[in-house]
């Protein structure tokens, strides 16, 4: 079934009920130190969902490969079937360490886009930069030291370099390229963990951060370009590779050109939509909050073939749709 306009406009709007799903699922697993069972629970909700969407789609970017993932595994065939051909790039969870410990920052994300939309990309690391709209095409680049890219964004956005504010997951592999960032002048904003949002900011005025920098997973990094397809920004991404087991890793979904730079239309082309939906509170997201007896949700959704970023505060009545209860996986002792 090709992807009209008007089973375009739905989607995007059953886009945000699945990652409302799994977002509310996740939710209740906060702050009780299990990862995995916060995971399972976002995990069975959004396929849950995904099962009600009007969609014959597969998951490009999922939970991981067939058998070692039971559910939402690269390849898996998703929606009520009767649908367009859609390719689907997901989290449930994007920081299941975040909900474990209570943290801030963790979102439920997914994107879809039209058959051969969205590729198929390990889930190993990989080193990103990213900056937001209105800026001429290239003008910052993978294979450029930090002081070139800060000086050519400064030049094109009419600010001083140390008016440039950068955003760089706090982690001891960005040591170098912290100080790199700090020598120019530019002032760094360190995040914890959560580079989708990191990378979306670039985009967001308000967030105040003009450009994104470093290493994180390479599912975000798809998963950002499909939000910045819609919010108009620049991405680029390069797989790393820490040894030879994600060679193999990055082999085994077929990619051949391991150092290539992917643009932003090499992870999110044609027609794509994104979906997040806050699940504890973040620069971009309210995390999910109780309302009385129910339960508020705060998510966004983003269309690429139209730019329209929408908000969605959504009241649920818990005596009516009662959330699923988590089951929990964790072997006893
Ligand atoms: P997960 O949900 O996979 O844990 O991702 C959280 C996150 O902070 C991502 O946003 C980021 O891309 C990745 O971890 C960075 O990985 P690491 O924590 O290994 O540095």
């Amino acid at each position: 079934m090709p992807l009209t306009a008007a089973i375009d406009r739905n989607l995007a709007l059953e886009a945000v009920r699945v990652t409302e799903s799994a977002a509310l699922a996740a939710w209740q697993m906060m702050g009780r130190g299990d990862e995995r069972a916060a995971d399972q629970a976002a995990v069975e909700a959004m396929r849950d969902a995904l099962g009600a969407l009007a969609i014959s789609g597969t998951v490009r970017i999922g939970e991981g490969v067939e058998g070692a993932a039971e559910k939402l595994y690269v390849g898996e065939k998703i929606g009520a079937g009767a649908g367009p051909k859609v390719d689907v790039a997901l989290k449930p969870i994007e920081g299941a360490s975040i909900i474990a410990r209570g943290g801030y920052n963790a979102l439920s994300v997914m994107a879809m886009a039209e058959e051969g939309g969205l590729p198929q990309i390990p889930d190993i690391y990989m080193d990103k930069i990213a900056v937001g709209a209105g800026l001429p095409e290239g003008i910052v680049d993978l294979d450029k030291e930090p002081a070139e890219n800060l000086k050519a964004l400064a030049k094109a956005t009419g600010v001083a370099v140390p008016d440039l504010v950068v955003c760089i997951l706090d982690r001891p592999r960005h040591a170098q390229l912290i100080a790199k960032v700090r020598e120019t002048g530019a002032r760094v904003r360190l995040i914890l963990d959560g580079d989708v949002s990191g990378a979306i900011a670039v985009a967001r005025p308000e967030s105040g951060v003009d450009v994104y920098m470093g290493i994180g997973g390479a599912p975000q990094g798809v998963l950002a370009a499909a939000a910045l397809a819609g919010l108009g920004g620049q991405i680029q991404g390069r797989l790393v590779y820490r040894s030879d087991a994600d060679r193999a890793t990055a082999a085994a979904v077929g990619i051949t050109a391991f150092d290539r730079k992917y643009a932003l239309a090499d992870m999110a082309g044609g027609n794509v939509t994104f979906a997040a939906t806050g699940i504890t509170d973040g620069p971009l997201l309210q995390g999910i909050e109780r309302e009385g007896r129910g339960i508020v949700s705060h998510s966004l959704v983003i269309r690429s073939k139209t730019g329209t970023l929408r908000f969605v505060e959504a009241h649920h009545v818990v005596d009516k749709n009662p959330p699923k209860a988590a089951k929990s996986r964790r072997k006893e002792k």
